[in-house]
C-alpha cells in the first residue's frame, strides 16, 4: 500500500487470543512513529528495576501496565523487543512503528526510564550473529527508535553494548547491556541441538567489546547488573546461551575474578519462560542469572539447567529487582512475576553474599 501525503490510519493484528490496536501515520513513504515521550531526568537512587524480554509487536502486552504500575525507577528491555526478522528495514520500522502507538507502551514510558539492548529478532533474524547483512541499518534504527541521547558511547563504536550509573557513591548501580549479537560467531548445529563450540576464535562478542566490558567491572559499582540478551548461567541444552560457546562463559567468569568485581548479578531473557539460576565457581562468589522472558512469548517447558533454583515460570512474564538501601547489609530481592503479575519466584540476596 502506498500511501500519499501525511495519512493515518487505525491498525488492529489478532493472533491467538491477543488484540493489539493502534494508530500508525505515514508521510509519503516514510513511516513516522508515534511520539515516545522517554523520560530523560536523571534517577538519583534506584530502588527498583523492573525487566523483560521477547515481545511481540502484534499481541497485547498489558504487562507493561502492570509494570507501570509498579512504579519502578527503571525498566530494562533485554531483547525480542519486536520481532522484526527482515532484512528489510521499511518493514523494521512499520514493526517498531507498532510497538510506539501501543497504549501500554506509552504507559510505560510515562511511568519509568527505560533502556534496552537486542537480541536476535529485533538485530533482525532468529539466532542471528555477526553474518546478519543489516546490522548496521538495524543498529541505526534500534538507537533512533529508543531515543538514544546524541552524545552516546554507542555511536562512536560498532554494536549497541553500553553501560548506566545511577545513584551516589554509597548507592551506586551500573548496568552493563551487552551486545552479544554484532560479533557473534555462527552456532554450531541446529536450534535446539546447537552443540557447544571450543574453537578458540569462536566469540560472544569481539575483542572491543571483552577490553570495555573489562574497563567497566574495574569502575566503582555496590551492584552490578549486567543485561545478557540470552541466558549465562544455564547450562547447555541445545538452545542457544552462553553454554553454546564454553570457552566465552568461562572467560566471563574468569574477567569477574580477575578483576575483582563486586555485586555482579546477570538478568536475560530469550528463551520463553522465567527461571532463576545460580553457578558456584571455585574462588568465586555465586553467579546469578535472573531470567525473563517474555513479556507476550510463552514456552510451555522449559529446558533442562541444573542450575536452576527455583520453578521456572512458564506464562508470560516480567522480572524486577528491589534494593533496599536502609539495612547496613543491602537485601537485593529477585523477583519473577506471572502472566497475572503474580510474584512465582523470589529470592532474596544480602549484598556480602555477591563480595570476593
Ligand atoms: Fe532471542
Amino acid at each position: 500500500m502506498k500511501l500519499k501525503n501525511k495519512t493515518t490510519f487505525l491498525f488492529a493484528a489478532v493472533i491467538g487470543m491477543g488484540l493489539s490496536m493502534g494508530l500508525m501515520s505515514f508521510n509519503g513513504d516514510q513511516i513516522l512513529w508515534c511520539n515516545r515521550p522517554f523520560k530523560t531526568s536523571p534517577i538519583p537512587l534506584v530502588q527498583r528495576i523492573c525487566f523483560g524480554s521477547c515481545a511481540h509487536q502484534n499481541k497485547q502486552e498489558y504487562l507493561l501496565a502492570d509494570i507501570a504500575k509498579l512504579k519502578p525507577d527503571l525498566m530494562v528491555y533485554l531483547g525480542d523487543n519486536i520481532y522484526a526478522d527482515t532484512k528489510n528495514m521499511r518493514v523494521m520500522r512499520e514493526k517498531y512503528g507498532m510497538l510506539s502507538c501501543k497504549k501500554e507502551f506509552r504507559m510505560l514510558l510515562d511511568a519509568t526510564h527505560v533502556i534496552a539492548t537486542w537480541d536476535d529478532h529485533d538485530y533482525g533474524k532468529d539466532d542471528a550473529g555477526m553474518e546478519y547483512p543489516m546490522k548496521k541499518e538495524s543498529k541505526d534504527m534500534f538507537l533512533e527508535f529508543w531515543n538514544e541521547p546524541k552524545n552516546s558511547d554507542r555511536y562512536k563504536h560498532d554494536g549497541v553494548y553500553t553501560s548506566y550509573y545511577y545513584g551516589d557513591s554509597a548507592h551506586r548501580v551500573q548496568i552493563i547491556l551487552l551486545d552479544l549479537r554484532s560479533f557473534r560467531t555462527a552456532m554450531l548445529g541446529k536450534e535446539d541441538h546447537y552443540v557447544p563450540n571450543f574453537d578458540t576464535t569462536a566469540a560472544m562478542m569481539d575483542s572491543t567489546e571483552w577490553a570495555w566490558l573489562h574497563g567497566e567491572l574495574l569502575k566503582p559499582a555496590q551492584i552490578r547488573i549486567i543485561g545478557s540478551s540470552i541466558q549465562f548461567a544455564t547450562e547447555h541444552n541445545g538452545w542457544e546461551a552462553w553454554a553454546n560457546f564454553p570457552l566465552q562463559q568461562q572467560k566471563m567468569f574468569d574477567m569477574i575474578k580477575e578483576t575483582k568485581a563486586n555485586g555482579v548479578l546477570f538478568i536475560s531473557g530469550d528463551v520463553h519462560y522465567a527461571e532463576l539460576s545460580m553457578q558456584k565457581k571455585e574462588g568465586m562468589y555465586p553467579i546469578y542469572d535472573m531470567t525473563s522472558s517474555g513479556l507476550t512469548q510463552v514456552e510451555m517447558k522449559a529446558s533442562k539447567n541444573q542450575y536452576r533454583i527455583d520453578k521456572p515460570i512458564n506464562t508470560r512474564n516480567f522480572g524486577m529487582i528491589d534494593i533496599d538501601w536502609s539495612q547496613a547489609d543491602p537485601t537485593i530481592l529477585v523477583r519473577g512475576f506471572d502472566w497475572q503479575a503474580k510474584e512465582r519466584i523470589i529470592h532474596g540476596i544480602k549484598l556480602s553474599e555477591l563480595k570476593f
